[in-house]
């Protein structure tokens, strides 16, 4: 898969632009604040309707404008499909080869993105809402189905607090409907999570040896729930836990258990990394979950994501810069920022197409 063509209408500080790719590594070069990052952004916006660095969709307008689009010509097996993400003061519409979709949530799982940012740090040094925010969004660049469900459980989960917030007397029979519902949704989202983690588990290993020469990473997912063989076996365990923390429930008015508590962490060396661990190897353990995930995708799914590296050379030592070239020559289109050419190995930046970025104008470079 390969973004042939992107067009932003009045997008952050861009007015109007155009610009052609090739499947191949592209660099943006440009000092800071001049709108590197916002084309990366303006990609992420196209596959997943949303960006990655605000929840607010309207500061993506440009000042002073009433809209925003982002429009792209997407290749996958010699097939050319067009995308279009407008935002504007009422909310956004999404359309595919000019047909409007009805729900944003239909349009997820088209375009394969995988972006690596600074923020990312988040996913180690945050709190655990960021870090199931990160499953959310990468299940859900695989899964659409997931999207569904996991908007299901949040629409169950609101009903069954505030029905425990606002009721004195509870209706064992309806709550009950309402709990083996959530269970349902439970077993659902934990075992795509689940699934995940056990799949970037097969790939990060390898990785991150073959980037840092050493040490042993693994990803621990923890969940409330505990893994069984069948549904079934896990719908009555959660039955249990369920009745275990039903007093505690109507005392304290709302759910105690499940999925939207779930977390995890990042051990090396058998060292949980989330409090401890240098700023450099929470980068680059991050980097290499992200690209496990490209491992997935192409070897599971047998999809080539779009690779977004937002500014991620500058703080990695010669080494390791070094070592993750061969991750990200391997025939996928990559998109990589930088403030300075001397920042990237000489090795990605001899077949790369570089743009030079200057106050949201963008040239060509040779
Ligand atoms: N909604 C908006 N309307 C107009 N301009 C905007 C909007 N949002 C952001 N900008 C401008 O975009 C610029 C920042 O762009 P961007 O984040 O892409 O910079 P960058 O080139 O990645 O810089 P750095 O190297 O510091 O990361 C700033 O000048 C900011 O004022
Ligand atoms: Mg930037």
């Amino acid at each position: 898969m390969f973004l042939k063509k992107l067009t932003l209408k009045k997008f952050r500080n861009y007015d109007d632009l155009e610009l052609n790719f090739d499947k191949n590594i592209n660099i943006f070069i440009g000092n800071n604040a001049q709108g590197k990052t916002n084309i990366l952004e303006s990609i992420y916006v196209l596959a997943l309707t949303k960006s990655h660095r605000t929840s607010k969709d309207t500061y993506l307008i440009k000042q002073n404008s009433l809209f925003t689009k982002v429009i792209g010509d997407v290749e996958d097996n010699n097939e050319t499909t067009n995308y279009e993400v407008l935002i504007n003061n009422e909310g956004k519409r999404v359309s595919v080869n000019s047909n409007p979709l009805k729900k944003v949530s239909s349009y997820l799982s088209r375009i394969n993105a995988i972006m690596f940012c600074p923020d990312d740090l988040e996913i180690i040094k945050g709190t655990p809402l960021n870090r199931r925010s990160f499953f959310n969004v990468e299940i859900s660049g695989l899964n659409n189905d997931y999207v569904r469900y996991l908007s299901d459980y949040n629409k169950v989960l609101k009903t069954r607090n505030e029905y425990l917030k606002t009721t004195e007397k509870i209706d064992l029979d309806y709550f009950n409907i309402l709990t083996d519902k959530l269970i349902k949704l439970n077993i659902y989202i934990y075992k795509e999570r689940n699934s995940f983690v056990n799949k970037i588990n097969k790939y990060i290993k390898d990785i991150y040896k073959n980037i840092t020469g050493k040490e042993s990473i693994l990803v621990k997912y923890d969940s409330f729930i505990e893994n069984e063989e069948s549904d079934e076996d896990l719908f009555y365990q959660l039955q249990r836990k369920y009745e275990g923390v039903f007093n505690n429930e109507v005392f304290q008015k709302v759910t105690l258990l499940g999925v939207h508590k779930d977390d995890f962490s990042i051990y090396i060396d058998d060292v949980k990394i989330n409090n401890y661990g240098s700023q450099g190897q929470h980068r680059v353990s991050i980097l290499c979950l992200k690209l496990a995930e490209i491992e997935i995708y192409k070897n599971e799914f047998n999809k080539e994501p779009i690779l977004l590296l937002d500014d991620i050379f500058s703080e990695l030592d010669k080494i390791k810069k070094t070592n993750i070239i061969k991750y990200i020559e391997n025939g996928l289109q990559v998109f990589i920022t930088s403030t300075d050419l001397d920042n990237i190995s000489k090795k990605i930046v001899k077949n790369a197409d570089i743009f030079k970025i200057e106050d949201g104008k963008v040239t060509r470079g040779e």
